[in-house]
């Protein structure tokens, strides 16, 4: 799929943007703080109603506009998929302030509306319709950072491919929060502690399939990054990542034998009930301790994934080099997997990626993307690319939330 036209109107520094856009490499250069990073952001935002920097959506909509009577933002992307054209809208409006902080201060609620060839949509019903994969700076937090880092990489991946996944997820957390709600009152004794039954089947069936999916993706990705990886570090480095799921670490359960043998050919359903029958098991055992805890101790919400390069761990071992390169290879093989499980190439969106690389991993990234079917890559810096590149690229260059097109010719 590709992008053909956005449109921006008070989106973070465009205060009016209409781009027009043509599949192949679309290489977007400009100086710091021109808004290289924010056209990228309005994208992905586009395809998944989430920024992937901002914590707040108020952030997204523009300083200036911030201060008119009704502060809003406006983005829209038209996209070219395979047997179907799509138009993605979405509307950042602040609401009338209300009183709501502490001391009585006044906080803006922001809403978000999302259109999608002209129909409203809840946003977890937009996420899958435009694929995308972002490629930025901060991907180093996948390596480095909390294993929240690493839940939101599988999630991002797994939900884009598979509705019933995002669906589940969605599920699982809102059940969490009840369900640590009522861990509290029972241990204030407000509640009893057989009232759990009903939040613990809904957390065993949602997080089973939470699991599964989290198993078997990681097993295909692993398939994808090994001949990635070696690509990239010409063929120096093995790296494969290990799924640490939290009833096998914290409850000593072993889910990825239980799945072998028989169940390794059975029904999808099959083995959903095998992961749920030990989940059911472990959370018995577990329930005088998350009583006393007053939370949810055991399940997918504190899953986590080690990445292993040559046998050891590269948080903990790798240079930060090999950790930037780790990453790399897991974005570029999430952009493969999305391609094989839904016939669509995703939009890849690089940040800034080239900068930290050194040549030769810049130039088989570089060679890898050539050929995909929409890119946009950003950059301050022309020479990180060969003029064959630029060549068949299309030239941009953005200079403070303007895009104009740039001619190779009258470059020096
Ligand atoms: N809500 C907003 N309203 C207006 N301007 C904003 C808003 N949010 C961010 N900006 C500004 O937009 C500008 C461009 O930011 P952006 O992150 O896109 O820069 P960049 O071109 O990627 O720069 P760099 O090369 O440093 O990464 C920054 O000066 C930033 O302060
Ligand atoms: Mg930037």
């Amino acid at each position: 799929m590709y992008l053909t036209h956005l449109s921006l109107k008070n989106f973070r520094n465009y205060v009016r943007l209409e781009l027009e856009l043509s599949p192949g490499v679309v290489v977007i250069v400009g100086n710091n703080a021109q808004g290289k990073s924010n056209l990228l952001e309005a994208i992905y935002f586009l395809a998944t109603a989430k920024s992937f920097r901002a914590s707040n959506d108020r952030e997204l909509i523009n300083w200036l506009a911030a201060d008119t009577d009704i502060p809003f933002a406006y983005l829209l992307a038209k996209v070219e998929k395979e047997h179907a054209n799509l138009r993605i809208e979405i509307a950042i409006k602040e609401e009338a302030r209300k009183e709501n902080g502490a001391n009585g201060a006044t906080m803006p609620a922001v809403s978000k509306r999302i259109r999608t060839n002209n129909v409203a949509r809840r946003a977890i019903d937009l996420i899958g319709l435009a694929n995308v994969v972002m490629f930025s700076p901060q991907d180093i937090d996948l390596i480095q950072g909390a294993p929240q880092m690493r839940r939101r990489y599988l999630d991002v991946t797994i939900s884009q491919v598979d509705p019933r996944y995002c669906r589940s997820l969605a599920h699982y957390n809102k059940v969490l929060i009840q369900r640590n709600h009522l861990l509290r009152q029972i241990r204030e004794k407000h509640a009893r502690p057989d009232q759990l039954l009903f939040w613990d089947q809904e957390l065993v069936s949602a997080g089973a399939y939470v699991i599964l999916q989290r198993l078997v993706t990681v097993s295909a990705l692993n398939e994808l990054t090994f001949g990635i990886h070696r690509g990239l570090t010409g063929s120096q480095e093995r790296f494969h990542t290990v799924c640490r799921l939290n009833l096998d670490v914290a409850a000593g359960a072993n889910l990825a034998e239980t799945l072998h043998g028989e169940l390794a050919r059975a029904t999808p359903e099959a083995r959903i009930g095998a992961i749920a029958e030990v989940f059911k098991r472990k959370l018995a055992q577990f329930q005088p301790r998350e009583i006393a805890y007053g939370m949810s101790l055991l399940g997918p919400h504190r899953d986590d994934l080690a990445f292993v390069v040559d046998d050891r761990e590269v948080s903990l071992y790798g240079s930060r080099g090999q950790q930037r390169t780790v990453a790399l290879s897991l974005k570029m093989a999430e952009a493969e997997f999305m391609r094989s499980r839904t016939g669509e190439e995703p939009i890849l969106l690089l940040d800034d990626v080239t900068s930290e690389l050194d040549a030769e991993r810049r130039s088989y990234v570089l060679e890898s993307i050539k050929e995909r079917q929409q890119v946009l890559v950003t950059t301050s810096d022309l020479h990180a690319f060969d003029a064959d590149f630029l060549a068949k690229s299309l030239l941009l260059r953005v200079e403070n939330g303007a895009i104009e097109p740039v001619n190779l010719a009258t470059l020096s």
